[in-house]
């Protein structure tokens, strides 16, 4: 028989066969999305085309101006305002998944200088940059076009330089490039800070004393992905990053004044902007399932703009990886009539999973019960 019967309809394969040939050459050039542009690409190569199924999809979502709420966490020391900071994060948590923070405590400064040493990582010497691409998880830092290029339907408009501090927690500058060294340092460290308050807060937000996110150690792992959004020709038929939920407890994000993320929010895709010297905080997997549903992790995605480079800094807290550390639903959530929802897991057996699904298919649905 025809090999290409077996394998599905002629024409079907032919399709995927010049796909995987069009991903292909585009990840050997190791330049990623920047290059195409350098190299003066004005139209968009297919292979970031958003198929018509997806934009069917679409036609059930409508958009929103709702305003994202801002917490401001100034007074957090003094026991009046961190009651009231307290309540509002929870019902922020609860009804919204998504935030942002400002008097966060971080100087204008570090973060000017976390997107500023991104942007110049991003446009350093090409043949330099390349020796840092690669699709190793495991790698501390790497640079790669599209984390699932070769599990997506469709490709995204997006770069993105990762330093991993996942399987090993310590920060050591020397193992930083150096043309961001000083900086990814100074941001790493004070962003850390924030996500300890943070997970203070949840815990008490949540009402858990006994297994709370302090001890369950949630900021320790943490992955840095560093994205560079080149500015595209062709806006409307593509994305800068698809709609996903984040892999982590919490994610920190640091963008510059340029915009384009969007969440779901009752089935809206709802603006997040940019607050000059301010953060978007997210609710992610992880602690959706420890809170056992309390607090859901919510979809965002990053749309195409005609201008750009725009930059942000994720970062994504995602608890111990190893020695291997088993995580469960909060025992102080469960009760006859709030049952667990998910089984215990392994952040490993989360990663795991992460990294052999396209980002847009849910990373929860493997853990339920
Ligand atoms: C992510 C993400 C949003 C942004 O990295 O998971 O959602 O604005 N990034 O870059
Ligand atoms: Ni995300």
């Amino acid at each position: 028989m025809d090999e290409s019967v077996v394998k599905g309809t002629a024409t079907q394969s032919g399709v995927d066969d010049a796909r995987i040939k069009d991903l292909k050459a585009f990840d050997d050039t190791k330049a990623g999305v920047k290059g195409l542009i350098d190299a003066g690409v004005a139209s968009l190569p297919r292979i970031f085309i958003r198929p018509p199924d997806e934009l069917v999809e679409e036609l059930n979502l409508g958009y929103s101006q709702a305003e994202v709420p801002v917490i401001d966490l100034s007074g957090i020391e003094t026991d009046d305002q961190r009651k009231s900071i307290l309540d509002e994060l929870r019902q922020v948590s609860e009804e919204w998944g998504f935030f942002r923070v400002v008097n966060h405590g971080i100087p204008s400064s570090v973060l000017d200088g976390m997107i500023d040493g991104t942007c110049k990582f991003h446009e350093q010497d090409a043949e330099l940059k390349k020796e840092y691409y690669s699709r190793d998880q495991f790698q501390k830092v790497r640079y790669e076009s599209n984390i699932d290029l070769y599990r997506s339907g469709v490709a995204n408009w997006r770069d993105t330089m990762t330093i991993n501090l996942l399987y090993s927690n310590e920060v050591v500058p020397d193992e930083l490039p150096e043309i961001c060294r000083s900086s990814a340092m100074d941001y790493i460290n004070h962003v850390t800070k924030l996500a300890e308050t943070l997970f203070e807060l949840l815990s008490e937000a949540l009402g858990i004393k006994v297994d709370n996110l302090r001890a369950m150690e949630c900021a320790r792992g943490r992955t840095f992905v560093c994205h560079y959004y080149p500015a595209c020709p062709e806006p409307d038929l593509t994305l800068g990053v698809s709609r996903h939920t984040d892999p982590a407890f919490l994610t920190i994000l640091l963008q510059d004044h340029i915009g384009g993320l969007q969440f779901l929010h009752d089935n809206n895709w709802t603006d997040v902007p940019p607050i000059p010297g301010g953060l978007v905080v997210n609710i992610a997997d992880l602690l959706q399932i420890v809170s056992n549903d309390k607090f859901k992790s919510r979809e965002h995605r990053v749309i195409a703009n005609r201008i750009g480079p725009r930059i942000s800094v994720a970062c994504f807290f995602i608890g111990v990886a190893v020695p291997e550390k088993i995580y469960y639903p909060a025992k102080e959530l469960i009760s006859d009539e709030t049952p667990p929802v998910y089984r215990e897991f392994t952040v490993g057996e989360y990663m795991s999973n992460f990294f052999s699904r396209p980002i847009d298919k849910s990373g929860l649905d493997h853990f339920k019960i």
